[in-house]
């Protein structure tokens, strides 16, 4: 393949102009020529591309978000959809398509793939994690450090004044950002969607830590696994102590990409661009062991939610 363009779609994710930019030179370097979509599934719709050279992409390596921008595109889902972006690309002759995003944009670039014969490549960037064939997304430790960030300066307040921190962190329905966060954190509890809770369990461990001589302590709620009210006033209830609620947000979506990720967006770009020279089309491009491997697109899909026991019972086991 000689011409490919590159997306980005559904959140954005630190590290994913560190992909773009890395796609887009190392194509070049390989006499590709390179085009950027605007706003995901929608410009393709729209017919939002432009050509890319080495300067479109210069000084973007440490910026968070997507200089592209990106989309949730409704119509997309739908076949009028892709075929309106398959005729988009026909007409500006681009053979391959990277998209980078989570598991919606490989889904749609699966039905592109499937419905229109258009030749793709999945890079995942989502902060989530929660993509079941790669150890790590782009844009994770990135999040992950940012609420470590966060819980600094929560523990700092939390513990001048004897408190209970209820920090609640994104994930949508994985609760690896939590967990990740929770242990390096020294959080005392990790709530997230993939193990049931018991928040009496919770509140009796919290009484009985202040008998140990804890003072404050940090609970990190994973979005998808509670109502962050909810648990504060079962919580206060059963301690008689004093609970501040955080909710980190958007803040974590955004911010200049940490060394893993800017690392781990180049050497994706590098295979996803590799597979479309190779005219390799339907495959997600990730990591396992540290290693970079690319899988059916399928397969990669169908593969059951995963999560890091043992990496929960340590955070267990930290609490104490
Ligand atoms: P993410 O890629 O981060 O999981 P979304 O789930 O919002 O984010 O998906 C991004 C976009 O991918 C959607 O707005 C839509 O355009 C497209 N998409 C999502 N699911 C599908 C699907 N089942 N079929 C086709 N396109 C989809
Ligand atoms: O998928 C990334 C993510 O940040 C999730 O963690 C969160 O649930 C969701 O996107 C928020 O979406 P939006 O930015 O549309 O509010």
């Amino acid at each position: 393949m000689k011409k490919i363009a590159i997306l980005t779609s559904g959140g954005d994710a630190p590290g994913m102009n560190a992909c773009i930019r890395a796609a887009t030179r190392y194509a070049l370097n390989n006499g590709m020529d390179v085009y950027g979509v605007e706003r995901g599934y929608q410009g393709l719709i729209d017919g939002r591309i432009n050509r890319m050279g080495s300067r479109s992409v210069s000084d973007i390596i440490h910026r968070g978000g997507t200089f592209l921008k990106t989309a949730r595109c409704p119509e997309f889902k739908n076949i009028e959809g892709q075929r309106m972006a398959a005729d988009t690309l026909h007409a500006f002759g681009i053979e391959g398509l990277i998209c980078i995003g989570g598991d919606g944009t490989f889904r749609g670039a699966k039905d592109l793939a499937d419905n229109c014969g258009i030749s793709v490549v999945g890079i995942p960037g989502t902060i989530d994690n929660d993509l079941a064939y790669t150890d790590f997304t782009v844009g994770f430790d990135t999040a992950v450090n940012t609420c470590l960030w966060a819980i600094n300066s929560l523990r700092d307040t939390m513990s001048s004044h004897d408190r209970v921190s209820l920090l609640e962190v994104m994930g949508r329905h994985c609760g690896d950002i939590a967990l990740y966060a929770g242990i390096a954190g020294g959080a005392e509890y990790v709530i997230v969607p993939e193990v049931k809770y018991d928040l009496k369990a919770i509140a009796r461990s919290i009484n009985q830590s202040q008998k140990r001589g804890k003072t404050s302590n940090m609970i990190i709620l994973a979005e998808g696994a509670g109502d962050k009210d909810e648990i504060c006033s079962v919580i206060k209830e059963l301690t008689g102590r004093t609970v501040k609620t955080t909710t980190l947000g958007h803040i974590q979506r955004g911010g200049s990409p940490d060394m893993f990720d800017r690392i781990l967006a180049a050497r994706m770009a590098v295979r996803a661009v590799d597979l479309l020279k190779n005219d390799v089309s339907g495959r997600v491009v990730g990591i396992r062991n540290n290693q970079i491997i690319d899988e059916d697109i399928t397969e990669a899909l169908a593969r059951p939610r995963k999560f890091d026991k043992e990496l929960y019972d340590i955070a267990l086991t930290l609490s104490l």
